[in-house]
């Protein structure tokens, strides 16, 4: 298959293409960031520009478009509402306005935090409620891909792997900071179900071969607080766990909201016979890709 992954240098996306190029023919799409000899071929483009979008899909020939890119960055969606709307809604919507003309199919990608996450254990009918400026784009760009693209795959997620920066994820926070032996909060407030980026790839191209559609929640079973996340951490890696201090989320001192409880349901996701793996699963493969040295290899694209 030919498959165009937008985002190709963030986390998710840099991930996606590495493990999906040992299978597909992969292009990866950049912006300001580059990548030095990845293996995959690399295109670069701005896709908030409507030319370079069609260039982009003309060079490409995609079969199947992932779109990861986005401003993920919650506290500078707060403080850039207008670049966060245009790059987080419009974006995605011109996307896929583009894909169903082309017959490309579809996979945009989306956050838990969509979620207030005052209740927990949501399902895909349950009505999303935004805290942040972040999550109110991303809502608003599921609604523009919805009305766009009704065969397109919108996937709410939540996942944690090794980044360009070697600091983007939950994980690297807490396998950074405990290798150098320095204390770090975890929030016991905060819950959620991350899967390993790998597990999230390949669940996502399970929901392809099952030509799945529409909005799915695509996360791990297996909820756990931030709390627990780090300590998890700790243990599968020989660490200290008595490093990470238990802490409430209102005493993190962060400019924009977050959502306490963002379990989601994915009993929509098992009715397709889709199951992500749960937490020990998951670990297992990051370290396993640790002890490979997936976060140098990783870093070297970065130069
Ligand atoms: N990280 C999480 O824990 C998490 C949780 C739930 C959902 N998500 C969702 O998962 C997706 C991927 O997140 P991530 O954490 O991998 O993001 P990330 O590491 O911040 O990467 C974002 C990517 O988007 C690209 N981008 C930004 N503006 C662009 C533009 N105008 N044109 C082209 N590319 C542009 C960036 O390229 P440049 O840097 O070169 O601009 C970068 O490659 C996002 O949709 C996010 O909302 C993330």
């Amino acid at each position: 298959m030919r498959i165009l992954v937008t985002g190709a240098s963030g986390l998710l996306g840099l991930n996606l293409c590495l493990h999906l190029a040992e299978a597909h023919r992969v292009f990866g799409a950049l912006h300001s960031q580059k990548l030095i000899d990845p293996p995959f071929q690399t295109l670069v483009s701005d896709l908030s520009n409507d030319r370079s979008l069609e260039s982009l899909l003309k060079k490409s020939r995609p079969d199947l478009l992932i779109h990861c890119a986005a401003m993920a960055n919650v506290d500078a969606c707060e403080s850039h509402p207008e670049e966060a709307h245009r790059i987080n809604a419009d974006m995605p919507g011109n996307l896929a306005d583009l894909c169903k003309k082309k017959g490309i199919r579809f996979i945009h990608i989306s956050t838990d935090a969509v979620f207030d996450g005052k209740m927990g254990d949501y399902s895909e009918e349950d009505t999303p409620n935004p805290l942040s400026i972040y999550a109110r784009t991303k809502l608003e760009g599921e609604h523009l891909v919805a009305a766009e693209y009704s065969c397109a795959i919108i996937a709410r997620v939540n996942f944690y792997g090794y980044s360009l920066s070697g600091k983007r994820s939950l994980s690297e926070f807490f396998l950074n900071n405990l290798k150098s032996g320095k204390s770090v909060n975890g929030f016991v407030d905060v819950m959620f179900c991350p899967l390993y980026v790998t597990d999230l790839v390949d669940t996502l191209m399970a929901m392809v071969v099952k030509e799945l559609e529409g909005l799915y929640h695509v996360v791990s079973p297996e909820s756990l607080s931030k709390y627990a996340f780090g300590v998890k951490i700790a243990e599968k890696f020989g660490l200290d766990k008595n490093l990470i201090q238990p802490k409430s989320v209102t005493e993190g001192g962060l400019l924009a909201a977050r959502s306490p409880r963002l379990t989601l349901k994915i009993d929509k996701l098992k009715e397709a016979e889709i199951t992500p793996p749960g937490q020990s699963e998951c670990l297992e493969h990051f370290q396993t890709h640790y002890v490979e040295k997936l976060p140098e290899k990783i870093k070297a694209f970065a130069g």
